[in-house]
């Protein structure tokens, strides 16, 4: 559809003159077709770009400068988001990470709207009687379901994608449900983000992603790369795509403390080998990164947390000081150290404010935010063996009594 100048100065609640003139200073970005009279009439596209040139200049207090900057950088902002503006969608928003990411966006942040997205509606049922807050709204959807999370995404201005398949059996033994949930899912949500209009989306990877040995961390693999591509597929809707990725998550569903509380009724624990080490975060940290990677992103980076690694053995002793710790061996699709940053992905990584950043290979890349961030040396990697910080028997029973 096609708009003439007086409509979408009345659309978007400004004079012509004003248009007149944001055209001339935008020109990169506003093109109005000319009718053969001579007429200008505006695209959808120009009806968006003058609502978020005026929502820049008018609402953000940003100069001319800074609003071109901005529409050069698709939609990252650099600095602080203004989360009571934000309409949030979280996919998996029943999941571990996504009722934690909820309680602190409510608690501190006060968003808009936080629209809960996944399956069962038990879960949901059972969040809403937990959280009891009208500023969470609850969607029943697949995300292999395009139609669907197109509708649950109108008026979102951010997506949080944590919904996946993430137990590594169940993966290996049913790839093919794999492959829809956390690879054709993924695709879903570029789709449906770029048809609405969504302005950021940040996705939740793993370290089993980086040369990854099972299907798991095989899918999540792909999906990284198609977020991170993604970006080329935005055109002028400008939303942007990033990734957040993290190791294992202290108390999260399926994690090994669990496994080990019950083990420890019988007096002997399991693990598979001695030398073996992983990442350790918390949810809160696991947070933090993702509010973190929402305000620095351009687009096509993915962040990793500077956490500390332990080994599993020590996580055995501090769970359960009493019992024999039997070594059954490693198992398939298991790793002795995982890694979060290949030496290939180092050359392009930076370190910046407790993060460090893997910047994207776009031939029209250019790093506007996160300047001050350093550059790492050749041959730099982020594996939970190379690690500098760790985390003793004593450490790790602290952290496990309070979560
Ligand atoms: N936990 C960790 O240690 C860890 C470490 C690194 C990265 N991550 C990543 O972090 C993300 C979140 O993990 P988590 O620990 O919060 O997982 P989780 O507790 O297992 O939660 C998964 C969420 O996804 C939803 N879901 C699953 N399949 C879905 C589908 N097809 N459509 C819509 N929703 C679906 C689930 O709800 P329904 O079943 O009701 O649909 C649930 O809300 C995942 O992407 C995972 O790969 C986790």
């Amino acid at each position: 559809m096609n708009y003439r100048i007086q409509e979408v100065g009345k659309k978007i609640d400004v004079p012509v003159s004003t248009i007149r003139y944001w055209q001339k200073e935008f020109s990169e970005y506003v093109s109005p077709l000319k009718t053969d009279g001579g007429q200008r009439r505006y695209s959808e596209q120009d009806l968006f770009t003058l609502t978020r040139i005026k929502e820049m200049l008018y609402l953000n207090n940003k100069t001319i400068e800074q609003a071109r900057i901005l529409l050069c950088n698709g939609n990252s902002d650099i600095g602080k988001i203004d989360w009571t503006t934000q309409t949030i969608l979280v996919t998996g928003g029943t999941g571990s990470f996504g009722k934690h990411f909820c309680r602190i966006m409510n608690d501190k942040y006060k968003p808009k709207v936080i629209r809960i997205y996944s399956r069962d509606e038990l879960k949901q049922h059972e969040m809403r009687q937990e959280f009891g807050d009208e500023r969470l709204r609850y969607f029943l959807g697949d995300v292999r379901d395009l139609e669907r999370l197109k509708r649950a995404m109108v008026g979102v201005d951010i997506v949080i994608h944590a919904a996946a398949l993430k137990q590594v059996p169940a993966c290996e033994y049913n790839p093919f449900e794999a492959v829809k949930t956390n690879i054709i899912g993924a695709q879903n949500i570029i789709n449906a983000a770029i048809d609405s209009g969504v302005k950021k989306v940040v996705a939740l990877s793993t370290d089993k992603a980086v040369n990854p040995v099972n299907l798991y961390g095989a899918t999540k693999l792909c999906s990284d790369k198609i977020f991170i591509n993604g970006n080329s597929y935005a055109g002028e809707k400008g939303t942007r795509f990033s990734c957040v990725r993290y190791g294992n998550v202290i108390g999260s569903r399926g994690s090994v403390i669990p496994l080990f509380r019950e083990q420890q009724k019988k007096g002997e624990i399991t693990i598979t080998d001695e030398r073996m080490t992983r990442f350790w975060i918390s949810l809160d940290e696991a947070v933090n990164l993702v509010m973190d990677g929402l305000s620095h992103m351009q687009g096509g980076e993915i962040f990793v947390p500077r956490i500390p690694s332990m080994k599993i053995i020590d996580l055995a002793r501090a769970v359960a000081p009493d019992c024999r710790i039997k070594t059954i061996g490693i198992r398939p699709g298991e790793k002795l150290h995982e890694a979060l940053i290949t030496v290939e992905d180092g050359r392009n990584t930076v370190k910046y404010n407790g993060m460090y950043i893997v910047m994207p290979q776009y031939e029209w890349w250019e790093r506007k935010n996160y300047i001050n961030a350093t550059k790492l040396p050749e041959g730099f990697s982020y594996t939970s063996d190379n690690n500098k910080e760790w985390m003793s028997v004593d450490d790790l029973r602290m952290v496990i009594s309070a979560n």
